[in-house]
């Protein structure tokens, strides 16, 4: 027989809850209508979507998130520009007679470079890079080239955003100043002679 003895309930009820009317196995429920704080932050989420709806793309006047992730890459880029693989072959060649510079770039070339073309550059995964035989090409722009986008097929990888533009023409002004320079042991020659 379904009771709503408000002394009974005291605990579990607010002004607005009234008994349904129904009982299953004995049990009743209340209906408790949802708090005010609830039922706004839900009507909330509601203009919420509508707003945002109206502020995206393809559905909406904005641009969209690929649009805007796509804006944010580009001012990254501005930002940060990448060496490029047109250099000037004369700047790299006055580095290769700058001592300051190739020493520079000995130290990076022991640093990064050194596992795969060894120590004296005498070559082991990679290429020997002491003789003047080339593979991408001899000329001081091309290796610069080589560099910048790497050979990924063939695990050379690219150094365009690991070593910094500075660090990068001086590591070419290094592997150029070892042209020649007969290391004991050498890999054998790969790729196409080239007269320096
Ligand atoms: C993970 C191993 C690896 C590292 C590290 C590496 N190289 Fe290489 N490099 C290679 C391989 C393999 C090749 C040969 C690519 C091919 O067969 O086309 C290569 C090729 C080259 C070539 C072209 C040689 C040619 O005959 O045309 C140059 C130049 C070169 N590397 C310089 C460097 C320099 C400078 C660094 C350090 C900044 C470096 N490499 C770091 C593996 C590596």
């Amino acid at each position: 027989m379904p009771t709503n003895d408000k002394k009974d309930n005291k605990d579990f009820k607010s002004t607005n809850d009234r008994l349904i009317e129904h009982s299953y196995d004995g049990i009743q429920e209340y209906d408790n209508p949802m708090p005010r704080w609830w039922l706004l932050s839900f009507a909330g989420t509601i203009i919420f979507s509508v707003i945002y709806l109206f502020n995206v793309g393809p559905v909406g006047n904005g641009k969209g998130r690929v649009a805007d992730y796509e804006a944010d890459m580009k001012k990254f880029a501005a930002a940060h520009p990448a060496p490029t693989s047109d250099v000037s072959g004369d700047k790299l060649l006055a580095m290769v007679k700058d001592k300051e510079e190739v020493h520079e770039g000995g130290e990076t070339f022991k640093t990064y470079c050194a596992s795969c073309h060894r120590m004296d550059a005498g070559g082991l995964i990679g290429p020997n890079l002491t003789d003047n035989a080339w593979i991408h090409g001899g000329q001081i722009t091309d290796i610069y080239k080589t560099l910048v986008n790497g050979v990924l097929e063939k695990g050379m990888p690219s150094w365009s955003k690991v070593l910094k533009p500075e660090e990068l023409e001086q590591v070419v002004a290094y592997v150029a100043s070892v042209q020649g320079s007969n290391p004991a042991n050498p890999k054998a020659p790969q790729g196409i002679p080239v007269s320096p």
